[in-house]
């Protein structure tokens, strides 16, 4: 789809111009290696052609980052759940008008380093936030602009805690309460991807990061490319 006056909007190549884009998203808890993963899908897809924008969450506009620094400010620790299950859904509702939604237009595959899934698993799984308010606030911020698929990187609490350089054997209170909240978003994520199979791509992260991207690849490209 072309924009009104014929030219394709600042900042993106796009190659593709005669059908709509795709949008996928990557999803895990932290430490499954989800930047290599991202960054080995874009070439792949884009040694077919196509165009591809790579995003992450919460971030990529302006207001985004803005809202990010916000979200990971250590000063901030008195925030409530649902000004931070709230601030996720903006910093969305902002990515989609402003970059998600015009790229796809113009035919862009977007890879989003995170998306709604993650509000549902982090905020709702693993704090406890209602489900049900999740949904209806995320509708709001994303409308229609929905994942093609999704890859959920799966990875045990403890793996991923070694990934990212943490000593799992330690077992002080807070040690074992990230542990807890790491497995409470896991399994939330299995859940969230046991309802919606079509969507979802669930892998193995624990294997080699080649051979992972390889499978991620051609389950996208099998599901996507037509
Ligand atoms: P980030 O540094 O981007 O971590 P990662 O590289 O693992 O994605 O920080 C994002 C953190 O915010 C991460 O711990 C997950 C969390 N998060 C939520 O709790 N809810 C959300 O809706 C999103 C998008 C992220």
């Amino acid at each position: 789809m072309l924009y009104n006056n014929g030219e394709k909007p600042m900042g993106f190549r796009s190659q593709n111009l005669s059908g709509p884009g795709r949008l996928i998203t990557l999803e895990g808890i932290d430490g499954t290696g989800k930047t290599t993963q991202i960054n080995s899908l874009a070439s792949a897809i884009r040694k077919q052609g196509i165009s591809v924008l790579k995003l992450r969450e919460p971030g990529g506009t302006v207001i985004g980052e803005a809202i990010r620094q916000i979200l990971l400010d250590n000063r901030h620790t008195g925030m409530c759940n649902e000004s931070e299950m709230l601030l996720f859904a903006a910093a969305r509702a902002q990515l989609v008008r402003e970059v998600i939604r015009p790229a796809l237009a113009v035919g862009t595959w977007v890879i989003c380093d995170r998306f709604l899934d993650s509000t549902l698993a982090y905020q709702g799984y693993g704090r406890g936030v209602d489900l049900e308010v999740i949904e209806r606030i995320n509708n709001l911020a994303v409308g229609n602009c929905r994942p093609d698929r999704t890859v959920l990187l799966d990875l045990s609490p403890e793996a991923a805690l070694e990934r990212l350089g943490k000593r799992p054997e330690k077992t002080d209170r807070l040690d074992i309460e990230g542990r807890m909240f790491m497995e409470r978003v896991r399994e939330g994520y299995l859940a969230i991807a046991a309802d919606e199979p079509q969507r979802f791509i669930v892998v193995d992260a624990g294997q080699p990061a080649k051979a992972l991207a390889q499978e991620v690849f051609s389950k996208i490209w099998e599901g996507l490319s037509i």
